[in-house]
C-alpha cells in the first residue's frame, strides 16, 4: 500500500529538483526538515557523504534520525567511526540488524562466503543483510535522505535531489549531494573538522562490507573497490533501485 508522502504529481517533483539545481544541499536538506520531520531519516553507511549530511543536520535539526543497517560483516574502522559520530554529535544511531533466522539459514545452507560464487548469492546476501532491513528502517518514516552522489557510478548518473522511492511504498527519497564531486566532499569535511572513517585515509572511497570492499589503486574508479569481481553495471546491493519522479518505477 502507497504511503501519502505530500508530493503526488511527477511535476512536483520535477519542479522541485529545479529549485534546487545548484542550491547546495543546505537549502535540501531545510526543505526536508521542514516538509517531512520527524517523520525523516538519513540513511548513514559514516561514508564520506554520509557523515558531510550528518554534520550539516546537526546544525540544522539535530533531532533527525538517523540509521543505519548494520549487516554483521562490517569493518571495524565502520564501528570505530560509528562511536566516535555519537561522542562528537551526541546523537543516538538506530541500528537496523538482518532478521536472526535468515541469517542463521544463509551461512548453514549457503555458507560464510556465497556472495563469492554468483551475482545471485550476492544479491541475495544483500537481500538479507541490508534491503530486508531498510525496508524496516523505512516503515515510519515519509522521506529518507541518502548520500548518493551521481559522479559515483554508471547506476547513478541518473538520480535526482528529489525522487519518489518506488520500492519503499512510494515515500520521498532526498539526495541532497546528487551534483557534489567527491573533492567538494573532502573540502567540507576538512573546512567543518568532520570525522572520517579511517579505512578512506588507507585508499577505500567506498566502504560497504569488508569481504565486498577493498582499497583501490590511483587513477581506479571510486566504487572500483566495491564487489570488485562483477561488472560496474551490476553494483548496487538493492537499497537504490526503483525510485523516480513519480510516473514510473525501475530503472535498471
Ligand atoms: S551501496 O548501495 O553501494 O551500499 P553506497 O555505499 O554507495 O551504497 O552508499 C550510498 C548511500 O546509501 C549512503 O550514502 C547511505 O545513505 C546509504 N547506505 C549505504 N549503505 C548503508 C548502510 N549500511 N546503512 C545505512 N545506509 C546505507
Ligand atoms: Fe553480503 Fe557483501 Fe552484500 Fe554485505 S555487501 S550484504 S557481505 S553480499
Amino acid at each position: 500500500m502507497e504511503r501519502q508522502s505530500g508530493i503526488q504529481s511527477a511535476e512536483s517533483i520535477i519542479e522541485l529538483n529545479e529549485r534546487f539545481r545548484g542550491a547546495g544541499p543546505e537549502v535540501v536538506l531545510r526543505w526536508a526538515i521542514d516538509t517531512f520531520a520527524p517523520k525523516l531519516a538519513l540513511a548513514s553507511s559514516f561514508g564520506a557523504e554520509d557523515m558531510v549530511l550528518i554534520d550539516m543536520l546537526s546544525k540544522l535539526e539535530p533531532a533527525t534520525t538517523i540509521f543505519t543497517l548494520d549487516t554483521g560483516r562490517l569493518h571495524e574502522e565502520t564501528y570505530d567511526i560509528m562511536e566516535r559520530t555519537r561522542e562528537r554529535y551526541k546523537v543516538a544511531i538506530e541500528s537496523y540488524f538482518p532478521g536472526r533466522d535468515a541469517v542463521e539459514a544463509l551461512e548453514r545452507e549457503r555458507g560464510f562466503y556465497s556472495f563469492r560464487q554468483s551475482i545471485e548469492e550476492r544479491k541475495f546476501c544483500c537481500r538479507v543483510r541490508k534491503v530486508e532491513p531498510l525496508g524496516r528502517a523505512l516503515l515510519n518514516v515519509d522521506a529518507w535522505i541518502t548520500g548518493l552522489r551521481r559522479e559515483q557510478a554508471a547506476t547513478r548518473t541518473g538520480i535526482d535531489a528529489v525522487e519518489i522511492d518506488a520500492s519503499h511504498g512510494s515515500i520521498v527519497k532526498i539526495n541532497p549531494l546528487v551534483d557534489w564531486t567527491e573533492s567538494q566532499v573532502w573540502a567540507y569535511i576538512r573546512e567543518h573538522d568532520v570525522p572520517s572513517n579511517a579505512l578512506h585515509d588507507q585508499g577505500f572511497p567506498s566502504i560497504g562490507c569488508a569481504p565486498c570492499t577493498r582499497a583501490i589503486k590511483p587513477g581506479e574508479d571510486v566504487r572500483a573497490g566495491r564487489w570488485w569481481w562483477e561488472n560496474p553495471e551490476t553494483k548496487e546491493c538493492g537499497l537504490h533501485l526503483e525510485s523516480g519522479h513519480g510516473d514510473h518505477g525501475a530503472r535498471g
